[in-house]
């Protein structure tokens, strides 16, 4: 593929800004600085710096973010930044979105691609892809609670009652909840269904693909990573893509 192509599939600008990005000289490929936007490259495995900073070619990218309290999963927030503002203008130039979306006062995992089969299915109820929750909540739970979320609760607007596929008391004032829908609000409104209150929530795993279990590289609350094919099968998705990194 030509390099102003390249570029701009990466998400770099127009083509007519990404032969400026060349002519200007600050495209390098293997320390060499590249002065032909026109040159075919083979993208695969390909990776490229500009000003500095290096990228790898990739057909479709999967991203986990470890997100911050106080950022709306909104292109056009309403009161908050947006959490895209988190990631690099490239990756969201690619239209990257959210696998979902988490409150604004809830912090974890939060993924996002550009590969529209796998935002579905990571959202098809059908695939039944779990998230794992830990809650604090402001007073010592009652006894019964952990119970009644697995039993199931009934939600307003629900046909029928919601169960916990897991739950269990983890602290005084700290539960985990493992649920396989993705339903507006759904763990603070299982847990009032319940009879309790939620403090703080953080989204701890998705499917086998964990914030905790050294499967991911160490992530801060805004860091985020590109997912590889290992984390993408964990989660169940095989990607067909030409995706660098294995
Ligand atoms: N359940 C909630 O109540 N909020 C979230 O952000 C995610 C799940």
């Amino acid at each position: 593929m030509q390099l102003d192509r390249i570029l701009q599939s990466q998400g770099f600008g127009s083509r007519k800004e990404c032969r400026a990005l060349v002519r200007d000289g600050l495209v390098k490929i293997a320390g060499q600085v590249m002065t032909d936007p026109f040159v075919e490259l083979d993208t695969s495995g390909l990776v490229f710096e500009i000003d500095d900073w290096e990228w790898e070619y990739a057909d479709q990218v999967y991203i986990a973010l470890y997100k911050p309290v106080g950022y709306e999963c909104s292109h056009k927030p309403k009161h908050n930044a947006s959490v895209y503002t988190l990631l690099p203008p490239p990756l969201v130039n690619r239209n990257v979105q959210s696998v979902g979306r988490l409150d604004v006062d809830t912090t974890g995992l939060l993924l996002f691609s550009d590969d529209g089969q796998f935002i579905h299915a990571m959202s098809s109820p059908r695939r039944h892809i779990t998230k794992s929750y830990r809650a604090t909540t402001p007073q010592p739970i009652e006894p019964g609670l952990i119970e009644k979320l697995m039993e199931g609760v009934q939600l307003l607007d629900e046909p029928e009652p919601v169960r916990a596929l897991a739950a269990r008391q983890t602290g005084e004032q700290e539960l985990e909840l493992l649920v396989d829908q993705g339903k507006y609000h759904l763990v603070k409104r299982m847990v009032a269904a319940a009879g309790g209150h939620v403090e703080t929530l953080h989204r701890f795993a998705m499917g086998e693909l964990s914030l905790e279990a050294g499967v991911l590289p160490e992530l801060e609350e805004e860091d985020w990573c590109y997912l590889r094919p290992q984390h993408l099968s964990l989660l169940g998705f095989v990607d067909k893509s030409d995706r660098a990194g294995a």
